[in-house]
């Protein structure tokens, strides 16, 4: 639910401070009632303004293999490329969490709100494999360490499946697998500093299930229908 003025600005039909005098003018009506200024309402009610049905937004669902350089934010006032110039359209879409400016890999973009709280809230615990590159030989009880969870910020941070893939000794990096339920900001940097090693590279293989293996690096597709129908399903009911 949102502001019916904002709703209507986002629609493109006018602006929201002259949605706000159609409202108060009486001139919305939302599922056949005079509407109000202040009130909430949702793009899938029946919002009229001015005798016109405002186009229900159709919802997009993008799999974007993010290229290193490009920031997960609306904007950026170093005029940084911003994750959603990386794709062509026209809708108001926005980035299912975050990566990091330099990390890689898969990430969803889409304006569909719904579906974007389910992906990030932590109780559904979606999976979010990442391959590491590290400073430092990692350990068997670093990696344990990790499994068991290490707390920041008083917060558990808690990893699965860690697996260290190779060591390579000229210099001296790690490469590891992992796989995390939860989207904290700068999670696995802030795992690894933990441990004293820090992040060299980073990047997201997995995201809920979809993999970026046929993507290049900036290459995005869309979601199938199958797709988004399996993401809504990760809902967990509390
Ligand atoms: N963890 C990080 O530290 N950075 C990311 O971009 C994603 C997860």
């Amino acid at each position: 639910m949102e502001r019916l003025q904002k709703i209507i600005a986002e629609s493109g039909v006018t602006s929201r401070r002259k949605a706000e005098d159609l409202i108060k003018e009486g001139k919305v009506t939302v599922n056949g009632r005079v509407a109000t200024l202040g009130e909430k309402a949702s793009i899938s009610d029946e919002i009229i303004v001015n005798g016109k049905r405002l186009a229900k937004e159709d919802k997009e669902y993008y799999l974007l293999n993010k290229p290193r350089g490009v920031i997960c934010s609306k904007e950026d006032k170093e005029g940084r490329k911003l994750i959603t110039d990386c794709i062509a359209t026209d809708k108001r879409i926005y980035p299912v969490g975050r990566l990091d400016y330099d990390t890689t890999g898969a990430i969803i973009l889409t304006n569909d709100g719904e579906l974007t709280n389910i992906l990030e809230h932590p109780r559904n615990s979606i999976e979010r494999i990442y391959y590491v590159k590290v400073c430092g030989l990692v350990t068997k009880e670093e990696k344990l360490m990790l499994e068991r969870g290490i707390i920041i910020d008083g917060h558990k941070a808690k990893a699965f499946n860690v697996k260290v893939k190779k060591y390579d000794k000229d210099s001296n990096k790690s490469y590891v697998r992992l796989t995390l339920k939860e989207g904290k900001n700068h999670e696995v940097k802030n795992m690894f500093m933990a441990i004293k090693h820090p992040v060299d590279k980073l990047k997201r293989e997995v995201f809920a299930g979809l993999t970026i293996n046929d993507l290049k690096s900036g290459d995005y597709r869309k979601l199938t229908i199958k797709e988004v129908k399996r993401l809504y399903a990760l809902k967990k009911e509390d």
